[in-house]
């Protein structure tokens, strides 16, 4: 990383601000220019209109190319062990995701490779991955535990999802889920593996963790489960969100609307009731389109969501199994080309609706007292991140107003 935090982005042909706070507004300004200072956005505007006192700053001339507010991925399992291809072939092949799970595939093959890996290899394997996800934009991501599934393992997860904060431009947030699915050893004894999460695991894991999250499905948890595993989780100080109605309509998104979680995602199956819960509660849709894709499974109906007028955010889901996707301008450019949300209202959810999905209200957007995080595009204008899906458009990524090496 190069700079002090300190850098004045000029040249700027169309900048994205999202300074209104209107959702999909995308409040743009042409030929503008960005001032940072000790990481933080000072002045945003018109260049013609830039303050002298920001003239000394160091420079980035952006020659004419966009500038977005940094990308902001707000549910990913980015700390994993080992990769899942042969059940990705055997999915293709025609077999079910629920089915590889119940043989004890799936996400335990995940966690059989995680506790096996120490935290120096675990800390590798997961640096190569979020490193590529900062070059190509990301500036926050949250990252779960949940292939632990143990007291150790599970802390030695977000042990590692705080070195990748420390180590790498880019700010982590911490969430523990314990409550992945039971694990094979609980097979019998859910009940126990319950009490474990809610006591010993969450007592040890609660200090490292933001979030508690659980995945509150068919083939995982049921909602009264889920319900005393964040209640838990609130008693130790995290805020509940929610792995929610995914394979199936189990009643997960009202929970997550009764227990005032930031976030209900996936949401697959949420009927239009479910939605109007969430909207009363302040509850953030997190929509993960790389699930659909890897899957193949219909993607979920975004408009429909964001219509109903839930607060929708994007995010890529990283994970070994469901979606190994890593680039959030992809999951934007999925977001309006297949669920139906307009360009701006799909860069909109990338960035702004990510912030407020992890209740960190001063990213996803660039205005005065904001981190200086932005990602210059190769491109004239935001609209050719869903035009050109396959194309890294990111060609410079700035965190805190540092420039990310390349
Ligand atoms: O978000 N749904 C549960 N968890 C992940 C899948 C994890 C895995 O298959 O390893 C998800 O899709
Ligand atoms: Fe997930």
């Amino acid at each position: 990383m190069s700079g002090s935090g300190d850098l004045l982005v000029r040249g700027v042909g169309e900048l994205v601000t999202n300074a209104s706070d209107a959702p999909g507004d995308l409040a743009t300004l042409d030929d503008a220019a960005v001032a940072i200072e000790g990481g933080i956005v000072a002045w945003v505007g018109p260049e013609v209109e830039l303050p002298s006192r920001y003239r000394d700053l160091p420079v980035l001339d952006v020659a004419g190319r966009a500038v977005v507010p940094g990308f902001v991925d707000a549910h990913t399992h980015a700390v994993f062990a080992g990769d899942r291809a042969d059940e990705f072939a055997r999915r293709l092949r025609g077999e079910r995701y629920e089915d590889l799970l119940a043989a004890g595939g799936g996400i335990l093959s995940t966690v059989a490779a995680t506790r096996e890996a120490g935290e120096d290899e675990l800390a590798t394997q997961a640096a190569a991955r979020v490193e590529r996800m900062v070059r190509s934009g990301t500036t926050t991501i949250e990252i779960k535990s949940g292939y632990g599934l143990d007291v150790e393992t599970e802390r030695r997860m977000l042990r590692v999802a705080h070195r990748l904060g420390d180590e790498l431009p880019v700010e982590v947030v911490a969430t523990f889920l314990g409550a992945h699915v039971v694990p094979a050893e609980y097979r019998d004894r859910r009940d126990a593996y319950v009490d474990l999460v809610c006591g010993p695991m969450m007592d040890a894991c609660a200090p490292l963790a933001e979030f508690c999250d659980v995945f509150c499905d068919e083939a995982a948890f049921t909602v009264d489960e889920a319900r005393r595993i964040l209640e838990a989780g609130i008693a130790h100080g995290l805020r509940p969100r929610l792995h929610a109605d995914q394979l199936a309509r189990v009643g997960a998104a009202r929970l997550a609307a009764e227990v005032g979680a930031m976030s209900a995602d996936h949401l697959d199956h949420a009927t239009g009731e479910d939605l109007a819960v969430l909207r009363e509660a302040g509850t953030v849709a997190v929509l993960l389109p790389g699930v659909s894709l890897s899957m193949r499974t219909p993607f979920p109906d975004a408009r429909r969501i964001w219509d109903a007028g839930v607060t929708v955010a994007l995010a890529t889901d990283c994970n070994p199994g469901t979606a190994w996707m890593e680039r959030m301008s992809f999951m934007a450019a999925l977001a309006a080309v297949e669920m139906g949300l307009t360009p701006e209202e799909a860069l909109w959810s990338a960035t702004r609706g990510g912030a407020l999905a992890l209740g960190r209200l001063d990213r996803g957007r660039l205005a005065a007292g904001d981190r200086g995080d932005l990602v210059v595009l190769d491109a004239p204008s935001y609209l050719h991140v869903p035009y050109r899906p396959d194309t890294d458009l990111a060609v410079e990524v700035v965190a805190a107003g540092r420039i990310v090496d390349r």
